[in-house]
């Protein structure tokens, strides 16, 4: 099948010429072609440019789409959520309204484990089914690629169900799903007195079934002070290597710990969160070439200070952004919400915003060749939205702006 939209008034390829991401002043320049065309053949992008240098293919029934007035972008790719779960937290969310941190909240025996006993209480078939409900509302929204991380399980069979879940997604959804094993997101309230144990399932017991049964693509741990330790996160994510698990990490996110520089250290594809980043896992990740993934709608939502990632583009690394989507911490998935608080608190322009939410997401999953940008080749992954500029993506914010999405070369209308 071929699929021709025709008059784009600004499209926008985000194209990265072969580079697995855009890195420093290259994620300022995201290329823009006015009045465009894109021809999509099997799934797949066949050509992209001006109007005018369009021809119509000699052979084949061509669907078209006219885009007036319309601008074109690469599809989202959310590279880390946490968005199978059961149950909510509105109750934290009105605690904090009043000054509690999420610590606390924590601690008091709310955070991750409310949402685990949630979950080890529903079933693989109700967890699907509220997830399916939210990739479908994402993908309104311009997300075509999403990561979901397990961790609110937190023993075998619900770490298993969980992924399970979201493999059977993967299969049967629209949306590109990538699985993350995340069984190192917290102790256990069963283990509270002897964490050495469940460290030991994780390792043990959880990675090799894991690893064997080919449910993961990722292994992440939350390495922060109370939760995984600088150790046992290595010992984790090293284990994982050895399962063909590559390592993403939580990192930085309530303290500076050296969670980016173990990321440089053990070739992480990406660590996440860097609120409290240090100018040493600054360098450390731009020297090995990790993408530092910033969720801006944790630190808005938890009101507990940005990544710099300002510096860190100056400073020449590759920034992804990432919804985080979660009970928790970020009950959003919204990714222009995201590129809009990235600009205004984050001071990232609007192309960096739309580049990390794009192409580098893409790098963040080691999707890059396929995914996250309007290139000849690539996945076409393309949406289209109302506005007469894309800056207004992120401007015009609070409202979806989308009309149009285009996932593997097959039309979505809402
Ligand atoms: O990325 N930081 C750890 N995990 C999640 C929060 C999950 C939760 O609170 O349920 C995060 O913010
Ligand atoms: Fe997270």
């Amino acid at each position: 099948m071929n699929l021709i939209i025709k008059n784009i008034s600004q499209l926008v390829t985000v194209a990265s010429h072969g580079e697995p991401m855009k890195r420093g002043r290259m994620m300022g320049e995201i290329e823009i072609v006015r009045n465009a065309a894109v021809l999509c053949r099997d799934g797949k992008i066949a050509w992209v440019g001006p109007m005018a240098s369009w021809e119509p293919p000699a052979v084949g029934e061509v669907h078209e789409i006219d885009a007036s007035g319309l601008v074109a972008i690469p599809g989202f790719v959310d590279s880390h959520t946490h968005m199978m779960f059961a149950g909510s937290r509105e109750a934290e969310f009105a605690l904090r309204s009043q000054g509690a941190t999420y610590q606390e909240i924590a601690e008091q025996g709310g955070g991750i484990v409310h949402t685990v006993r949630s979950v080890r209480s529903a079933t693989k078939k109700q967890l699907k089914r509220s997830t399916a409900r939210y990739l479908s509302a994402m993908m309104i929204q311009g997300t075509t690629a999403v990561e979901i991380k397990s961790g609110y399980g937190l023993d075998m069979d619900n770490e298993i169900k969980m992924l399970e879940g979201i493999n059977e997604l993967a299969q049967e959804e629209v949306m590109t799903v990538i699985p993350t094993f995340m069984g190192a997101h917290a102790i256990p309230p069963e283990y509270r007195d002897r964490r050495e144990a469940y460290v030991d399932l994780v390792l043990h017991t959880m990675l090799p079934y894991v690893g064997k049964k080919r449910l993961a693509t990722f292994c992440d741990v939350f390495c922060e002070r109370g939760y995984f330790d600088l150790v046992e996160s290595e010992r984790i994510l090293t284990e994982g290597k050895r399962w063909g698990l590559a390592p993403k990490v939580h990192a930085e996110e309530l303290a500076s710990l050296g969670g980016a520089e173990l990321a440089a250290r053990i070739g992480a594809v990406s660590a996440d969160h860097l609120e409290h980043v240090s100018d040493d896992g600054i360098r450390a990740m731009r020297d090995a070439g990790v993408v530092a993934t910033v969720l801006p709608g944790v630190s808005f939502f938890l009101n507990h200070g940005y990544a710099p990632a300002r510096k860190m583009i100056d400073e020449g690394l590759g920034v992804a952004i990432a919804s985080d989507f979660n009970p928790g911490s970020c009950m959003s998935f919204s990714m222009p919400l995201m590129m809009t608080i990235a600009c205004t608190q984050m001071r990232m322009s609007p192309e960096e915003a739309l580049a990390a939410c794009t192409l580098n997401g893409a790098a963040a999953l080691g999707l890059s060749d396929r995914l996250g940008s309007i290139e000849v080749g690539k996945q076409a992954d393309i949406v289209l939205a109302d506005v007469p500029d894309y800056r207004y993506l992120a401007y015009h914010f609070g409202t979806n702006h989308v009309r149009t999405v285009v996932k593997n070369g097959t039309i979505l209308e809402f």
